[in-house]
Formats: structure tokens, sequence, C-alpha cells
């Protein structure tokens, strides 16, 4: 028995969400786990209504759960930064989720923009360090509005947070046991104090690790690669605001953010796991979404779970729609409605 806390949250995040279960009722009742979810109505509404994102009482009852499942996060009402602070990144940093891990896999049947690439081309994952680089908070503004006006926002890396992702990536590597090839995506020729942290750290950990190829790649050229050669990468290692931009770009070469999931893992503690598209406000309540991203982080959450049976089994069912059924992956484009895709994957899982 597993206990889920959901939170919903804003925009077109409960209507991924509804499919997102009802696939995960199909496949614990498939697999024979059982499942009881709470949800919590975080988010943007809530926040206009009354105040509250999300406190440290709110934190410690979320304890109690095995795994979170989160919708989306973003309201049009809500001043940038407020609710990304105040509820994902709170998340994030308060139960230590240290790492973000982010498929990118070209499912079948999924339009590709790059030219000549298929589903055996497009298929690594992203290892985001989670709680430190530029997203701590670090610094700050003085002389605010004046002509000299000063910004700061620190890059904070510390060699605990550093060598804990980087490990994790290692073992993630091997486990995978494919090209067992883990690109660290820096910037070591400009950011030579935090950076040079990160390469050395690589390369310690890396001698545990003999039977794993180590290699290296500017974050610049790591861009150029993953439109030119996305086949080159087996694992990328990298820092939380690179990992935020290439996994963006990661999500345009799997089809689009309709298909994009990850998960923020605390392998000790309690995860979390999110389609990473956002709330797109403008499709809300119109059905039209792509819940496919919510049930794959869904899929991830299972496999975190140990049900990596049931994992696999949705993931399957997942491919079998793209590659036979929906004729896009964009919002309005996909030739049913969001909870008709919902009830194709769970026809499939069956
Ligand atoms: C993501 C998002 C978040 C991030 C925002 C909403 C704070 O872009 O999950 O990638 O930058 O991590
Ligand atoms: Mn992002």
């Amino acid at each position: 028995m597993y206990k889920i806390a959901v939170i919903p949250g804003d925009g077109t995040g409960p209507e991924v969400i509804d499919e997102a279960l009802k696939v995960m009722t199909a496949a614990a009742k498939l697999k024979s786990f059982e499942v009881e979810t709470d949800t919590y109505d975080f988010g943007g509404d809530r926040y206009l209504a009354s105040g509250h994102i999300i406190d440290d009482g709110d934190i410690a009852e979320l304890r109690g759960y095995d795994t979170i499942l989160l919708g989306a996060v973003g309201h049009p009402d809500v001043p940038p930064g407020v609710l990304e602070k105040g509820l994902l990144l709170k998340l994030r940093f308060d139960l230590d989720q240290y790492i973000n891990l982010r498929p990118v896999k070209l499912y079948p049947g999924v339009q590709c923009p790059l030219a000549d690439k298929t589903p055996e081309d497009i298929d690594f994952v992203v290892v985001r360090e989670n709680t430190e680089g530029l997203y701590t908070g670090m610094g700050g503004t003085t002389y605010k509005g004046m002509p000299n006006e000063v910004a700061t926002q620190i890059m904070c890396n510390t060699r605990h947070g550093v060598e804990r992702c980087i490990r994790y990536a290692f073992e993630l590597t091997r486990k995978r046991d494919r090209e067992k090839m883990l690109t660290l995506c820096a910037k070591t020729n400009v950011l030579t104090h935090a950076h040079d942290l990160w390469w050395r750290t690589f390369n310690e950990v890396g001698e545990e690790y003999p039977d794993i190829k180590k290699d290296y790649a500017h974050v610049d050229a790591t861009c150029m690669w993953m439109v030119k050669n996305p086949e080159y990468f087996d694992v990328i290692v990298t820092c939380n605001m690179f990992g935020d931009i290439i996994t963006d770009l990661g999500a345009m070469i799997q089809g689009g953010m309709g298909v994009a999931a990850g998960g923020n893992i605390n392998p000790d503690g309690l995860s979390m796991f999110e389609p990473i598209g956002g709330s797109a406000p403008k499709y809300t309540g119109q059905g039209v979404i792509n819940p496919i991203a919510a049930i794959c982080a869904m899929a991830m959450m299972l496999d975190q779970l140990g049900e990596s049976a049931a994992a696999d089994a949705v993931e399957q069912a997942v491919m079998s729609v793209t590659g036979g059924k929906l004729k896009s992956m964009s919002a309005g484009k996909m030739g049913y409605s969001t909870s008709e895709v919902g009830d194709l994957v769970v026809e499939a899982l069956q």
C-alpha cells in the first residue's frame, strides 16, 4: 500500500493529473498493489484566495507520504517567482530532492523537429542538480532603482552537493547499462571556481567507476550536440541552471512539453514527480492538453516506489498510444481529448 500526496496545482495541472491517476489506478489493479491518494490544493488559486502558499506544517504533513505527484505550478495573476519559489522550489529544497531526473526519449510515432532522427537516436537522461547552483537565492540588490544599482545572484556549489549528484549519475549510468558513458556538462573555461569544483569532483568520483566512460562537454557545445547528434548521449550530469535550460531543449527534441516528464528525487527520502511543461493557462479547462507527460511522470514515480514492472507496463502502453493513435503531441491537435488519451493508455495497458 502506497500513500501518495497529489498536488494538481495550477492551470492544466489538474486535468493532466486526473489522467495520470486514472492510469495509475489501472496499473495498480494490473500489478496487484494498492494506492491511497490525498489531494492538496496548493497553488495559485489558493494563494490568491487566502495568501497561503505552503508552510512548514504542510511540509511536515507531506513527509507522511511515500511520494508526491505534482501537476503544475504557475498562475497568470500571481507575479513571477512567488509560486515558483514559495511552492516548487520550497518543496525541492525542504525535502532535499537533490536530483532532478529528466529522461529525453523520443517515443514511436512522435514527431521530432530534427530531420532524420528516430527513437533509436534520442534516448538519454539528464541528471540535473536540484538544490544548489543559481537557485539558492543567495545574493542581493543594493541601490535599487538607482543608476548604480548592484544585483548579484550567487552560484553556490558545495562539495557535498556536487559529489552526491555526480555519484547518483555514475550509479545511474551503470544501472542503465547502455553506452556506459557519463557526460559532465559544465562551463569550466569560464566558471573557473564553481565548475572547477564540478570537474575535480567528477574525476575523483569517476575513479570509483572504471567501467564508466567519462566524457565532458561545455554547456554551449552540449546544446549543439543535442541537436546535431543526440545519439551521442547516454547520461548527462549538470548543475541546476544548465540542467533547467538543456532539459527544455531536450523536451523539444523528444516531441514537446506534452511528453516531457521528470522526477525531483531524494534517494533516501521523499520524492516528487511532475510533467515539466508548466501550467499552460491558456488551455485550462478545455480538455485539449496532452496528459502523456503527467502519465510518464507517474510511471517514474511507480519506478521509484519499486513497482518497476508497473512502470514499464505504463511506458509500453504510452508508446503504443503515441505510436498508433495520437496525431500530434501538441495541445488541441492530438485527435483526442485529454481524457480520451488517458482512456487509450488504460486500454493499451490492459
Ligand atoms: C522547471 C521549471 C522551474 C525551474 C521553475 C518553474 C522554477 O522551469 O522545473 O524546469 O526552473 O526549475
Ligand atoms: Mn525549466
